[in-house]
């Protein structure tokens, strides 16, 4: 018997979109970092979350020292070093170092020197407490096993006053809703500021309040301000 054309297609389409909701499914149930050979991912188009609407919300500033958590293949990284000037440095941390080694010869290529690789995890981060001016991370969330141990460590190493701006698409499996988003970002003590986009792409601002907001105030111990 002859196999009609359009039962073959309609067939081979069934497969195709059952094949990628089970991957979606899948992939929104078990969290694990995008592959290095999977970049083509997030290399499509992502119309809600842009450049300019990074730089809008973080306003990196010349002479900042500023934090990006998974760059990935660096889609935002050599804009914003850019941003940094020659005084100001971009550090970047990825749990994949074959992500840093592809951003770090994009830099090269660029001829940008004030960005910094190091290869670990969100949540144990290898930098002191309050040395960042901001922190951002766009589509990482949602890869990371402990996400409230993540909010904590930014919350440590961004400096009181200092801004922390994330990042979700829908298009990403492992997206993140802005209201999970601001749960856990204000559990680790991070104040609410801004979102830009709806919900199935946009970028959220939160400030590390300064001490004084916080019910704290400086004291002076031994002649130093602590
Ligand atoms: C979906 S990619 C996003 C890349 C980039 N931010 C972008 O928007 O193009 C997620 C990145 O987060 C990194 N990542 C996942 N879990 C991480 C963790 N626990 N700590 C640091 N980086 C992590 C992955 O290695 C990957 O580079």
């Amino acid at each position: 018997m002859k196999a009609r054309p359009w039962a073959v297609a309609a067939t081979t389409a069934a497969i195709a979109i059952g094949a990628a909701i089970g991957g979606t499914v899948w992939r929104r149930r078990h969290r694990d970092p995008l592959s290095y050979t999977q970049r083509f991912r997030v290399q499509i188009p992502r119309p809600l979350i842009t450049r300019g609407h990074l730089f809008e919300m973080l306003d990196p500033r010349p002479g900042e020292r500023i934090l990006e958590v998974g760059p990935g293949y660096g889609y935002y990284s050599l804009s914003v070093a850019d941003r940094l000037g020659p005084k100001g440095k971009l550090d970047i941390l990825d749990i994949q170092p074959r992500m840093l080694r592809h951003t770090l010869r994009s830099a090269r290529r660029l001829r940008t020197r004030n960005l910094v690789a190091a290869c670990g995890s969100v949540e144990a981060l290898p930098y002191r407490d309050e040395v960042f001016d901001g922190a951002f991370l766009v589509t990482v969330l949602g890869e990371v096993n402990d996400p409230a141990a993540a909010m904590r460590e930014l919350f440590r190493v961004i400096r009181p006053g200092g801004r922390l701006v994330v990042g979700e698409t829908f298009a990403d499996p492992d997206w993140v809703s802005p209201q999970s988003l601001h749960r856990l970002a204000t559990a680790a003590g991070f104040r609410f500021e801004s979102r830009t986009g709806p919900r199935l792409g946009y970028f959220s601002k939160f400030i590390r309040p300064p001490l004084g907001e916080m019910g704290l105030r400086y004291v002076k111990s031994a002649g130093k301000t602590v």
